[in-house]
Parts: structure tokens; sequence; C-alpha cells
């Protein structure tokens, strides 16, 4: 089987394809033969070997991935919800780009009818962190003006369609024109094109009392100004910090990183509580041990697939061989939905 595997930090060169053994599942395991797999951001900075939870959980040698879709090949003698032969996604901890991969039970799901394979590899992480967000972390009413940065990427896309199911009022930010349309389409109320607008002006006129959430993955670039359009009572919901990193070139600029490490705000408590205004953060590769909480998020979202209230994400595929492009593309900024992989 192939695996792409990656020896030590560096570009796109360092994603080496491999050939190594299929695995045997365990009693409670399900071996899948994978058709394709999801890329997250993460994943770009596990290829630079600045994802905390990779060095913590696995090192070097280390195969990202957190999402794969495919056929159950081969089940443990403990597995009773699946069988061969079943279409499937699945979520991982790392080790996703892989054309087998045995996974314990409890991480394999049953591709709902309404979705793709494709779509199936696309659907989990970036779902699961814009559910965990929106309904696992906070208390948001129906009507609630959210603000959304990066809206159209995976994360974002996820984030507009539970929004619009959650019948919450969406202002969506995108740092390229020809994202407006996806944004449109994905139910955004408002939609900001920070490329042609002076953003900030913009988020006041479309709400002058501020936003009950704000949902931000920039870091240093904009998460002081989300803090201070919050409405009273809002909550900044940070989860990422993607402007500290390049966007060409697939090195990292130690000096951008440095600066805008020194440029993300540190927040006072004691303004916070007068202010009544929270920051919620939180990283989903950390949270793995939570297996209720990731069940019942995904049994939630694919019954609103099956009715049609959210569907996958729009995927652009790449050859398994083309990982580095793939890799290159999600890292210009300029990629809508999500972006998979083919596996041979
Ligand atoms: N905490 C968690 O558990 C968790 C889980 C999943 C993802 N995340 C984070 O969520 C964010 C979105 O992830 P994703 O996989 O869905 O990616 P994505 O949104 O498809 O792509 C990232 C988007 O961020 C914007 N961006 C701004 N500055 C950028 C830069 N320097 N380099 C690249 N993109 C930049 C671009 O959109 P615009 O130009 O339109 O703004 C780009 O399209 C990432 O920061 C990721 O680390 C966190």
């Amino acid at each position: 089987m192939k695996k792409i595997v990656i020896h030590s930090p560096g570009d796109y060169n360092q994603l080496q394809i491999e050939e190594h053994k299929i695995p045997e599942p365990l009693d409670n395991e399900i071996l899948i033969k994978v058709f394709f797999v999801g890329i997250n951001y993460a994943d770009i900075l596990i290829r630079w070997g600045v994802y905390k939870s990779a060095k913590d959980f696995i090192g070097w040698p280390i195969t990202p991935g957190f999402e794969l879709s495919g056929i159950v090949e081969k089940v443990g003698s403990k597995v009773s919800k699946l069988k061969k032969g079943d279409q499937v996604f699945a979520v991982t901890r790392f080790g996703g780009y892989t054309s087998y991969i045995s996974l314990e039970e409890d991480f394999v799901f049953k591709l709902p009818k309404n979705l793709t394979l494709e779509q199936g590899a696309a659907f989990p992480a970036v779902y699961l962190t814009a559910y965990h967000a929106l309904l696992q972390n906070i208390v948001i009413r129906k009507g609630a003006k959210i603000l959304i940065h990066s809206c159209a990427g995976g994360v974002g896309s996820a984030l507009l369609q539970l929004s619009r199911y959650l019948q919450y009022e969406t202002t969506g930010i995108v740092g390229s024109t020809h994202k407006i349309e996806v944004a449109k389409k994905l139910g955004a109320n408002h939609v900001i094109d920070k490329s042609k607008s002076d953003l900030w002006k913009e988020v006041e006129k479309i709400s002058p009392s501020g936003y009950d959430v704000v949902l931000d993955a920039n870091g240093a670039s904009t998460l002081k100004d989300s803090y201070l359009h919050l409405a009273p009572s809002g909550k900044l919901l940070c989860y990422g910090f993607h402007s500290m990193l390049p966007k060409t070139g697939g090195k990292l600029n130690y000096l951008q990183l440095i600066w805008t490490f020194l440029k993300t705000p540190r927040f006072n408590p004691l303004d916070m509580t007068d202010k009544n205004k929270s920051l919620v953060t939180f990283n989903l590769s950390y949270l793995f041990d939570k297996r209720d909480m990731f069940r019942e998020a995904i049994e939630h979202m694919v019954q609103l697939i099956e009715i049609g209230e959210i569907t996958g994400p729009e995927t652009t595929i790449f050859e398994f061989e083309k990982v580095g492009e793939a890799h290159k593309a999600l890292e210009s900024g300029k990629t809508t939905g999500k972006v998979i992989l083919r596996c041979p």
C-alpha cells in the first residue's frame, strides 16, 4: 500500500510517497481501503513542524491526515456496527494520507446516503470543528449575529451551513473576490470582501451594536479587532492562527512568525468581566479521547445531511502523487471549500 510520510520539517518535497505493508485490524478495528483523504490547514503546520499535537502524539516520521473515506476491507472479531463492503468515512488523529488504514470502530462511520465518497472525506474535520464551536462550547440563540472570518474555506463553509440551519444571522468575510458567490451560496446573509473594502468599517455598518459571536482563525491580523467588535455578552471563538504563516514558497518565515507571535493580543480577565466579553478556544486534535462528544456531533450532522439541511463542502481533487500541489493550493489562501486527495 502507499503512504505519504514526512521524515523532517520543510517544504513540499518532504511529502514522500512510500510503500508499506497493509495493516492487520485488531479485534476492535476496521481495515479501510481508502478512496479519498481530506486535507486540512493543520496538515501544512505538521509539514512545517509547528503543530504541537503532532509532536506530542507522534514525532518524526509522521503521516498527516485527519479524515478519509473508503470501503471496509476487513473487520476485527469484536466489530459489530460495520461489515466488509460498507462505504464509510472516518476520523483519525494523524495517519490519514494512506491507501489502507486500520482504525478503531469508534472513529469509523457509515457514509450517509446522500454524501459521495469525495464529500465523505471532506466532511468530518471541518464540520466537527464548526459543530464544536457553535453547539458544544457556548449557547447561541436563534437570530444571533455571527461574524465569520475566512467563511468560504473548509471550516468557514461548515460554519455558514450550520449557522443557516441554526437560524443565525451571518456576516461572512472573504479575502478574495472570487469567494463572494461561494459564501452567498452557503447561506451568508452578508458578505464582506476584505480585499476590496475597509473590513472593520463594513463590519460596523452591518451591525453597529456589535456581534454575539466572532469566529476567528486568523490570529494576530484580526483577533484584537474581532474582540473589539463583540456586543455585550459576546464570545470570541479563536481556533487558529494562520496569519502567522506564509502563503507562498512552502517555507516558514521565522521573522513573520516571531513578529505575529508578539502581535497576538493577550486578554485581561478583569477588563473582560466588566465588558461582558469572553474568549473561547479549542484544538480538536487534543480532544480525541472525548469519543462521546465526537460521536454525538457526527450522528447529529449525519441526520442533518440525510434530511438535506446541510451538505458536504465543495471539493477540489488532487491525485495522491500531487500531494505537494494540494498543500501549495491550500497554503495560498485562494481555495474554497475543501481540498482532497484521490488514493491510488
Ligand atoms: N482548533 C481546531 O480544532 C481547528 C480545527 C480545524 C481547523 N482549524 C483552523 O481553522 C482554519 C481553517 O482551516 P481549513 O483547513 O478549513 O482551511 P481553509 O479555511 O480552507 O483555508 C484557510 C483560509 O484562511 C485564510 N487565510 C488567511 N491568512 C492565511 C494565510 N497566511 N495562509 C493561508 N490562508 C490564510 C484564507 O481565506 P481568506 O483569505 O478568505 O480569509 C484561506 O482560504 C486554520 O487556521 C486551521 O488551523 C482549527
